[in-house]
Protein backbone atom coordinates (compact mmCIF):
# COMPACT_ATOMS: atom_id res chain seq x y z
CA UNK A 1 0.00 0.00 0.00
CA UNK A 2 1.51 2.83 -1.12
CA UNK A 3 1.91 5.98 1.38
CA UNK A 4 1.06 8.63 -1.10
CA UNK A 5 -2.11 10.20 -1.46
CA UNK A 6 -2.44 9.39 -4.93
CA UNK A 7 -5.47 6.90 -6.55
CA UNK A 8 -2.80 5.74 -8.98
CA UNK A 9 0.72 6.33 -10.00
CA UNK A 10 1.14 5.64 -13.80
CA UNK A 11 4.51 4.82 -15.05
CA UNK A 12 5.44 6.24 -18.34
CA UNK A 13 7.70 6.11 -21.12
CA UNK A 14 9.19 4.42 -24.63
CA UNK A 15 10.06 1.25 -24.78
CA UNK A 16 8.42 0.19 -21.79
CA UNK A 17 6.15 -3.26 -23.27
CA UNK A 18 8.92 -5.07 -24.69
CA UNK A 19 12.86 -5.48 -24.76
CA UNK A 20 15.37 -6.02 -22.48
CA UNK A 21 14.75 -2.69 -20.72
CA UNK A 22 10.92 -3.49 -20.62
CA UNK A 23 11.58 -7.05 -19.38
CA UNK A 24 13.52 -5.93 -16.57
CA UNK A 25 11.47 -2.93 -15.49
CA UNK A 26 8.12 -5.45 -15.73
CA UNK A 27 9.47 -7.77 -13.71
CA UNK A 28 11.35 -5.27 -10.78
CA UNK A 29 7.86 -3.82 -10.65
CA UNK A 30 5.70 -7.31 -10.28
CA UNK A 31 8.13 -7.82 -7.19
CA UNK A 32 7.89 -4.49 -5.84
CA UNK A 33 4.22 -3.57 -5.90
CA UNK A 34 2.60 -6.82 -7.28
CA UNK A 35 1.18 -8.43 -10.73
CA UNK A 36 -1.60 -5.73 -10.70
CA UNK A 37 1.30 -2.87 -10.79
CA UNK A 38 1.71 -3.51 -14.46
CA UNK A 39 -1.70 -2.22 -15.20
CA UNK A 40 0.28 1.17 -14.71
CA UNK A 41 3.03 0.93 -16.73
CA UNK A 42 1.83 2.78 -19.62
CA UNK A 43 4.22 2.49 -23.03
CA UNK A 44 4.63 5.74 -25.15
CA UNK A 45 6.34 4.54 -28.19
CA UNK A 46 3.46 4.72 -30.18
CA UNK A 47 3.11 8.32 -28.91
CA UNK A 48 1.35 10.33 -26.26
CA UNK A 49 -1.92 9.99 -26.73
CA UNK A 50 -1.73 6.73 -25.01
CA UNK A 51 -0.73 8.35 -21.53
CA UNK A 52 -3.22 11.12 -22.10
CA UNK A 53 -6.08 8.81 -22.59
CA UNK A 54 -4.99 6.58 -19.59
CA UNK A 55 -5.01 10.26 -17.56
CA UNK A 56 -8.01 10.82 -18.57
CA UNK A 57 -9.74 7.55 -17.03
CA UNK A 58 -7.43 7.11 -13.88
CA UNK A 59 -9.11 8.38 -10.81
CA UNK A 60 -7.88 11.21 -9.23
CA UNK A 61 -5.44 12.37 -7.48
CA UNK A 62 -3.51 10.56 -9.86
CA UNK A 63 0.93 11.01 -10.42
CA UNK A 64 2.87 10.31 -13.06
CA UNK A 65 6.15 9.27 -13.08
CA UNK A 66 8.46 9.99 -16.09
CA UNK A 67 10.64 7.02 -17.55
CA UNK A 68 11.36 8.65 -20.58
CA UNK A 69 15.22 7.96 -20.95
CA UNK A 70 16.36 11.61 -22.77
CA UNK A 71 13.92 13.32 -19.97
CA UNK A 72 15.10 16.66 -18.45
CA UNK A 73 13.89 19.83 -17.35
CA UNK A 74 12.00 20.90 -20.31
CA UNK A 75 11.05 17.14 -20.70
CA UNK A 76 9.05 17.73 -17.36
CA UNK A 77 7.78 21.11 -18.31
CA UNK A 78 6.52 19.73 -21.26
CA UNK A 79 5.01 16.47 -19.78
CA UNK A 80 3.41 18.77 -17.13
CA UNK A 81 1.95 21.67 -19.47
CA UNK A 82 0.14 18.55 -21.28
CA UNK A 83 -1.54 16.69 -18.11
CA UNK A 84 -2.29 20.32 -17.26
CA UNK A 85 -4.80 20.50 -20.39
CA UNK A 86 -7.10 17.62 -19.23
CA UNK A 87 -9.64 17.17 -17.03
CA UNK A 88 -8.94 18.22 -12.70
CA UNK A 89 -5.67 19.13 -13.54
CA UNK A 90 -5.10 20.45 -10.10
CA UNK A 91 -5.09 16.69 -8.89
CA UNK A 92 -2.28 15.41 -11.60
CA UNK A 93 1.07 15.59 -10.25
CA UNK A 94 4.53 14.91 -12.58
CA UNK A 95 8.08 13.42 -11.17
CA UNK A 96 10.77 12.04 -13.03
CA UNK A 97 13.99 10.27 -12.80
CA UNK A 98 15.41 12.42 -15.61
CA UNK A 99 16.31 9.48 -17.54
CA UNK A 100 18.87 8.52 -14.62
CA UNK A 101 18.30 4.51 -14.80
CA UNK A 102 20.41 2.41 -12.60
CA UNK A 103 20.34 -1.43 -12.99
CA UNK A 104 17.11 -1.44 -11.21
CA UNK A 105 14.86 1.46 -12.74
CA UNK A 106 11.84 -0.25 -10.84
CA UNK A 107 12.93 0.61 -7.30
CA UNK A 108 14.20 4.31 -8.65
CA UNK A 109 10.83 5.09 -9.74
CA UNK A 110 8.82 3.67 -6.80
CA UNK A 111 10.86 5.07 -4.40
CA UNK A 112 10.43 8.45 -6.32
CA UNK A 113 6.45 7.50 -6.18
CA UNK A 114 6.82 7.70 -2.65
CA UNK A 115 9.07 10.89 -2.37
CA UNK A 116 5.80 13.55 -2.22
CA UNK A 117 8.32 16.50 -2.15
CA UNK A 118 10.11 15.25 -5.32
CA UNK A 119 6.11 15.72 -7.34
CA UNK A 120 5.18 18.65 -8.56
CA UNK A 121 1.69 20.02 -9.76
CA UNK A 122 0.35 20.98 -13.02
CA UNK A 123 -1.75 23.59 -12.80
CA UNK A 124 1.61 26.20 -11.88
CA UNK A 125 3.45 25.21 -14.62
CA UNK A 126 5.93 28.08 -15.71
CA UNK A 127 4.53 29.24 -19.47
CA UNK A 128 7.32 29.43 -22.00
CA UNK A 129 9.38 32.67 -23.02
CA UNK A 130 8.86 34.34 -26.04
CA UNK A 131 12.73 34.19 -26.24
CA UNK A 132 15.03 32.07 -25.45
CA UNK A 133 18.79 32.71 -25.89
CA UNK A 134 18.89 29.09 -26.66
CA UNK A 135 16.14 29.63 -28.81
CA UNK A 136 19.04 31.42 -31.62
CA UNK A 137 20.38 28.50 -34.13
CA UNK A 138 24.04 28.76 -34.14
CA UNK A 139 26.02 29.54 -37.44
CA UNK A 140 26.45 25.50 -39.23
CA UNK A 141 27.09 24.82 -42.82
CA UNK A 142 25.63 21.39 -42.61
CA UNK A 143 23.43 19.70 -40.57
CA UNK A 144 23.73 15.54 -38.76
CA UNK A 145 20.80 14.13 -37.35
CA UNK A 146 21.79 11.21 -35.45
CA UNK A 147 19.42 8.22 -35.07
CA UNK A 148 18.65 7.46 -31.29
CA UNK A 149 15.66 5.11 -32.12
CA UNK A 150 14.83 1.81 -30.72
CA UNK A 151 16.76 0.13 -33.21
CA UNK A 152 19.77 2.29 -33.01
CA UNK A 153 20.00 2.54 -29.66
CA UNK A 154 20.61 -1.37 -29.29
CA UNK A 155 22.94 -1.26 -31.87
CA UNK A 156 24.56 1.40 -29.41
CA UNK A 157 23.75 4.71 -30.85
CA UNK A 158 23.30 6.41 -27.33
CA UNK A 159 26.87 6.75 -26.59
CA UNK A 160 27.50 8.08 -30.24
CA UNK A 161 25.87 11.73 -29.56
CA UNK A 162 28.48 12.92 -26.80
CA UNK A 163 31.30 11.30 -28.81
CA UNK A 164 30.08 13.26 -32.14
CA UNK A 165 29.70 16.66 -29.91
CA UNK A 166 33.00 16.36 -28.20
CA UNK A 167 35.31 15.41 -31.45
CA UNK A 168 33.18 17.64 -33.92
CA UNK A 169 34.25 20.33 -30.96
CA UNK A 170 37.71 19.28 -30.54
CA UNK A 171 37.93 19.73 -34.22
CA UNK A 172 36.20 23.28 -34.13
CA UNK A 173 33.99 22.38 -36.25
CA UNK A 174 30.66 21.90 -33.95
CA UNK A 175 27.64 24.59 -34.34
CA UNK A 176 29.98 27.11 -35.95
CA UNK A 177 31.00 29.13 -39.40
CA UNK A 178 31.33 26.07 -42.01
CA UNK A 179 30.70 23.57 -38.68
CA UNK A 180 27.75 20.71 -38.05
CA UNK A 181 24.48 21.72 -36.40
CA UNK A 182 23.57 18.19 -34.67
CA UNK A 183 20.68 16.65 -33.57
CA UNK A 184 19.46 13.25 -32.52
CA UNK A 185 16.24 11.88 -33.79
CA UNK A 186 13.80 8.92 -33.43
CA UNK A 187 13.98 6.44 -36.31
CA UNK A 188 14.65 7.77 -40.33
CA UNK A 189 13.99 3.95 -41.12
CA UNK A 190 17.03 1.98 -42.34
CA UNK A 191 17.16 0.64 -39.15
CA UNK A 192 18.60 -2.50 -40.17
CA UNK A 193 21.79 -0.55 -41.51
CA UNK A 194 22.04 1.61 -38.30
CA UNK A 195 22.98 3.31 -36.42
CA UNK A 196 21.92 5.84 -38.50
CA UNK A 197 23.13 9.32 -39.34
CA UNK A 198 22.09 10.98 -41.58
CA UNK A 199 23.98 14.84 -43.33
CA UNK A 200 22.61 17.41 -44.69
CA UNK A 201 22.40 19.01 -47.46
CA UNK A 202 24.78 16.69 -49.02
CA UNK A 203 21.51 14.05 -48.26
CA UNK A 204 24.51 11.31 -47.08
CA UNK A 205 23.16 8.84 -44.81
CA UNK A 206 26.32 6.84 -43.00
CA UNK A 207 26.73 4.04 -40.80
CA UNK A 208 28.49 4.98 -37.21
CA UNK A 209 29.09 1.92 -35.56
CA UNK A 210 31.38 2.83 -32.41
CA UNK A 211 33.79 5.56 -31.03
CA UNK A 212 36.52 4.81 -33.77
CA UNK A 213 34.26 5.15 -36.50
CA UNK A 214 33.37 8.93 -35.01
CA UNK A 215 36.98 9.72 -35.10
CA UNK A 216 37.34 8.66 -38.46
CA UNK A 217 33.98 10.16 -40.29
CA UNK A 218 34.69 13.18 -38.33
CA UNK A 219 38.82 13.63 -39.62
CA UNK A 220 37.51 12.57 -42.99
CA UNK A 221 34.43 13.92 -43.94
CA UNK A 222 33.95 17.32 -42.07
CA UNK A 223 37.84 17.84 -41.52
CA UNK A 224 39.39 16.76 -45.12
CA UNK A 225 35.92 17.16 -47.04
CA UNK A 226 36.20 13.71 -48.71
CA UNK A 227 33.82 10.70 -49.20
CA UNK A 228 34.08 8.25 -46.73
CA UNK A 229 32.78 5.12 -48.64
CA UNK A 230 33.02 2.47 -46.22
CA UNK A 231 30.99 4.29 -44.07
CA UNK A 232 28.19 5.29 -46.71
CA UNK A 233 24.68 3.81 -46.33
CA UNK A 234 22.93 2.25 -49.55
CA UNK A 235 19.72 3.46 -48.88
CA UNK A 236 16.71 3.17 -51.09
CA UNK A 237 13.68 5.69 -50.84
CA UNK A 238 10.53 4.14 -52.34
CA UNK A 239 9.04 5.31 -55.29
CA UNK A 240 5.53 7.63 -53.90
S1 LIG B 1 15.86 3.16 -35.24
FE1 LIG B 1 17.43 4.25 -36.28
S2 LIG B 1 16.89 4.16 -38.34
FE2 LIG B 1 15.29 3.12 -37.33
Amino acid sequence: MSATPYARVLFAGPDLSEGSFAELFRRQLIALRGEAALAEIVDTSAGDDALWQRVQESPRPLLVIDLDPQSSAQHLDWLRSGLAALDAPEQLFAASLFGQFDSDPASAACILAERRELHLDCVNVPALPDAHSWSCIPPHARRLLLCNGPRCTRRGALPLWKKLRETLKAAGKLECEGGVHITRTQCQFPCDLGPTASLYPEGEWYRIRDEEEVLRWVQERIVEERSVPEMLMKVFVQAG
